[in-house]
């Protein structure tokens, strides 16, 4: 399996050289990259009911199967240009098969997908021309510094020496990795390294990003700092396709989501909108005493649905729906007060993205997972 950034780096070998300070446009004689102007050579198609304008990204019926695993069975979807759409979906759903056959990593058996104007199957090169793709696969040489690296994608891409030079020195400096610049990567913290991966995609501006879990496993800090990139990303017209298991994230960045499950897209609009279809609001429980909560649960009997009943262990609070509202929160309180389970918090409120993904998958989507993501 090539990794991502060979994917990209073998696509991109005829690049101009880029002026420093700027994201660079597009390679000489390709697409232009800026998303106010419609890519040439663009595969002519015939725009969806309602649409003017070519979505960044057209996914029409793909499936993919390996062997018995059925991973996708006829995904659809589009994420129109400078939007960042949110990829959810439970372990397994199908999220990394989706940005790996948009990325060209692997051939759908059937359905359609059109990235920056170019279809998947029919012009794989020119796809990965105007893409990057970063997240769950690294690819830097550990043994260069930062800047090395950078330099060294810059030269892979066509850049002149002075003018990769420049551009990784505009890199680093946006992802704060100046001082780090001259020490080998493998010093690096988890966070940092990632940083480096995502500006070596950079290197030359594409015209859609795919992010696959761009911050499992980093600090606090180091996800703001993904989190600035795909808003700045955003900023430029960039369009960004992110899966993440952390729902507040998707819910804080995405324009619009879609949620997969068992290789179908089981529900989709903006975060509020997958909100409102949840309807009503929720009722949140904090035992004074963490451990208690799964006592709490057995005393609001079927207060609590089965799916968060069974999504108990690791946590401090439940939050279960509230129909009759403040109804409901009564009902709760009279259930949790007879048998004397001490609170430290209850109350009304809407629902999360946590609620809507446990009411429609079944599973939590904060499942904290151990190691390095998949
Ligand atoms: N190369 C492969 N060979 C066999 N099965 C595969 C392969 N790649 C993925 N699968 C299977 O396809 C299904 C979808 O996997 P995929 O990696 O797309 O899920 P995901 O949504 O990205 O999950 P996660 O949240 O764990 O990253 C899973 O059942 C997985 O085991
Ligand atoms: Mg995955």
């Amino acid at each position: 399996m090539p990794s991502s950034n060979d994917a990209g780096t073998a696509a991109r070998n005829d690049v101009s050289p880029a002026a420093p300070g700027d994201i660079p446009a597009e390679p000489a004689g390709s697409a232009p990259a800026r998303p106010d102007s419609p890519p040439t050579g663009a595969t002519p198609r015939t725009p969806g009911p309602g649409a003017t304008v070519a979505a960044a990204v057209e996914v029409d019926g793909i499936a993919k199967s390996f062997g018995e695993v059925h991973a996708l069975r006829g995904v659809s979807f589009r994420a129109e240009r400078g939007t960042v759409l949110g990829i959810l979906g439970p372990n397994g759903a199908g999220k990394t098969t989706t940005v790996k056959i948009l990325s060209t990593l692997l051939r759908p058996d059937a359905g359609r997908a059109i990235v920056a104007g170019h279809d998947v199957r029919q012009d794989p090169a020119a796809v990965r021309r105007s893409i990057m793709m970063t997240g769950q696969y690294a690819a830097l040489d550990l043994n260069l510094s930062g800047r090395e690296n950078l330099e060294l994608f810059g030269r892979l891409m066509g850049l002149s020496k002075s003018a990769a030079r420049r551009r990784a020195d505009t890199l680093l400096a946006e992802f704060d990795l100046v001082a780090a610049g001259r020490r080998p990567v493998h010093q690096y913290s988890g966070g940092m390294r990632r940083r480096v991966d995502i500006a070596c995609g950079l290197v030359v501006r594409p015209e859609v990003v795919f992010l696959d879990e761009p911050t499992t496993g980093l600090d606090p800090r180091s996800r703001q700092g993904v989190w600035e990139l795909v808003n700045a990303l955003k900023e430029q017209g960039i369009t960004v396709l992110l899966t993440t298991q952390y729902l507040e994230e998707a819910d804080v960045l995405s324009d619009n989501i879609i949620v997969i499950d068992k290789g179908t897209v089981i529900a989709e609009g903006t975060a509020d909108e997958l909100k409102e279809k949840t309807g009503g609001s929720y009722c949140e429980i904090v035992p004074l005493d963490p451990s208690e909560l799964r006592r709490a649960a057995g005393a609001l009997g079927d207060l609590v649905p089965p799916a968060v009943a069974a999504d108990l262990d690791g946590s401090e609070r439940m939050s279960i729906p509230a129909p009759e509202g403040a109804a409901t929160l009564a009902e709760a309180l009279r259930r949790l007060d007879g048998a004397e389970i001490r609170l430290a918090d209850i109350g009304l409120r809407r629902p999360s993205l946590d609620d809507v993904f446990l009411s429609i998958t079944g599973h939590s989507g904060s499942t904290e997972r151990t190691g390095e993501p998949r």
